[in-house]
């Protein structure tokens, strides 16, 4: 697994662009983001759209290609599925586990999601596990236990050596898609007790290494204010990451 840039700017589109509609998108967003060595852009298609985009962004190699889930099982009878070994096959670096969306609507559970990235680990599929509280959660002071909870568990089937590799976004469940975004001194706690449970989980100097992405509701105006919170590493942006242009700007907030 390699080395990465910071700040990291990670597009999931979700169920959002087929083949020709991710062609399109590269194509604009080339021109429009430039090229920039000193930060990491990463995109997570849908799985039926990653050889699309692994051929659009031919000679890029600036641009990273992510799967959005993956089974926990190697292979078998899972109609829809798809494995970690196949997203590598099909040129995937990156692999998203635990989305809130999958945790919500395919009940994915806090084991399952450990065999998730354990699975894109062992196939050297660098991990991005999501946790984040809902609204309830959050009002009822249970942030940190669900946080910790989240990570340490997410963390728990994946072999230690490896474990310093998974990077980590927190995505509140409130903030998704809803316009609501963390104040930045709410992410920053969140991020300290995502860097916490790193440290309980792996050792001190994965804690400090840790690269711990925000997400919900990042847009173009609000992109810099939260790239600059401390211990703040990057963002996973959903449906801002949708329109080159606004992609595209998100990528360079911190540029001026
Ligand atoms: P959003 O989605 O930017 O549309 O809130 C973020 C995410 O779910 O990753």
């Amino acid at each position: 697994m390699t080395d990465l840039e910071r700040p990291v700017y990670a597009a999931n589109w979700k169920m959002h662009k087929g083949p020709s509609a991710t062609r399109t998108f590269v194509r604009e967003f080339r021109d429009r983001y430039g090229t920039h060595e000193d930060r990491t852009v990463l995109f997570f298609p849908p799985s039926i759209s990653v050889p699309a985009f692994r051929e659009a962004s031919e000679g890029r190699e600036d641009l990273g290609l992510g799967v959005q889930d993956v089974h926990e099982e190697t292979e078998g009878a899972h109609t829809s599925a798809v494995s970690a070994s196949m997203a590598a096959d099909a040129g995937c670096e990156w692999g998203l586990a635990g989305h809130s969306e999958r945790r919500r609507e395919f009940g994915d559970t806090d084991e399952q999601v450990a065999t998730k990235v354990a699975r894109l680990a062992e196939e050297g599929v660098r991990p991005v596990l999501c946790v984040g509280e809902t609204l309830e959660q959050r009002r009822a002071g249970h942030l940190e236990d669900v946080l910790s909870r989240q990570v340490e568990r997410g963390l728990s089937a994946v072999e230690p050596s490896t474990r310093r590799e998974v990077v980590f976004a927190y995505e509140p469940v409130w903030a998704i898609g809803t316009g609501e975004t963390a104040e930045p001194d709410d992410a920053r706690e969140a991020h300290r007790h995502v860097r916490d449970a790193v440290r309980r989980s792996v050792d001190d100097d994965a804690a400090e290494s840790a690269v711990i992405l925000y997400g919900g509701s990042v847009k173009p105006h609000n992109a810099r204010e939260l790239l600059e919170t401390p211990g703040l590493d990057g963002v996973l942006v959903g449906s801002a990451s949708l329109t080159p242009e606004s992609f595209a700007q998100i990528c360079r907030a911190l540029d001026d």
